[in-house]
């Protein structure tokens, strides 16, 4: 039976659909059967990120309202076979469906998979309750902003009102640099303020949304972190990576100065 994993924050623009879609990408290098529902429903763009836009056939409300069947909306992704995406929809006001609707779909998808991760809406609307509704598990995505944190900080809060089993926290867009001079939030602060475990740090890595495009990433730390994280999800490993290492001795300040002059 799938682990329901879903992907959600306070804040827009964290890095939830970006994390997803990496996520799904070692998940199913490791070998697991692996599909992503995208649930932003009416700003959804997984299919952009992973690059499989134009490979999009169908979506989730097409499958609910039986237009098509479950396996046709499906979308599989050309270099990792194992990985697949249900699709959401961009015309939001024709397209309205119930958490107990998107649930059914979820549910057949449990037979078949061993994850599913659900990329979830910012904010705590009804998109949010709709998403978490299917899930099992969260992932709380922040970036380390006092902006960011706060609204991780009251979504967490709203999460335990869910029959929820676990809650992580995964803290993305870290600078390494900024970290190794003290000038940025550091994890320990973060984690402690939010008493949530944390699964995961993500370098801010500039060319990432081009890497998800063609589904390959060629930034070490960024491949690193996700390892890690994937390893994290599956079995706890509780290895973070350390998005500071390469900005700490000697190397690491001539790094930093040359960070800081481009
Ligand atoms: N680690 C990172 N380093 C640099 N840029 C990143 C990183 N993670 C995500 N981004 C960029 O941040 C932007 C927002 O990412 P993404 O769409 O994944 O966020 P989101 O939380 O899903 O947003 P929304 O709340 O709108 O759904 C994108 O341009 C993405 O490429
Ligand atoms: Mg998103």
């Amino acid at each position: 039976m799938a682990r329901r994993i879903v992907i959600t924050s306070g804040k827009g623009g964290v890095g939830k659909t970006t994390i997803c879609a990496f996520l799904g990408m070692k998940l199913a290098d490791l070998g697991f059967r692996v599909v992503i529902v995208d649930m932003d429903i009416g700003l959804n763009n997984l299919d952009v990120v992973l690059g499989l836009d134009s490979k999009v056939c169908f979506d989730i409300v097409d499958v609910i309202a039986g237009n098509c069947r479950l396996k046709q909306a499906l979308v599989q992704h050309p270099k990792y076979p194992s990985l697949y995406i249900l699709p959401s929809t961009h015309s939001y006001d024709e397209a309205y469906i119930t958490k107990e609707q998107a649930n059914v779909v979820v549910d057949s998808l449990a037979q078949s998979f061993d994850y599913i991760l659900i990329d979830s809406p910012a904010g705590v609307e009804e998109g949010f309750r709709r998403a978490v509704y299917l899930a099992r598990e969260a992932i709380v995505v922040a970036t380390p902003h006092i902006s960011s944190i706060r609204d991780a900080d009251k979504v967490l809060s709203i999460l335990s009102r869910y029959d929820l089993l676990s809650k992580y926290l995964v803290v993305n867009r870290i600078r390494g640099d900024l970290v190794a001079t003290s000038e940025t939030l550091d994890l320990d602060e973060i984690v402690r303020f939010l008493r949530v475990k944390l699964l995961g740090a993500i370098p801010e890595e500039d060319e990432i949304a081009k890497q998800a495009e063609i589904g390959y990433m060629n930034s070490h730390s960024y491949t690193r972190a996700i390892s890690l994280l994937a390893e994290n999800v599956h079995n706890g490993t509780r290895k973070i990576y350390d998005c500071s290492q390469k900005y700490r001795g000697f190397w690491g300040i001539l790094r930093r100065n040359i960070k800081r002059r481009i």
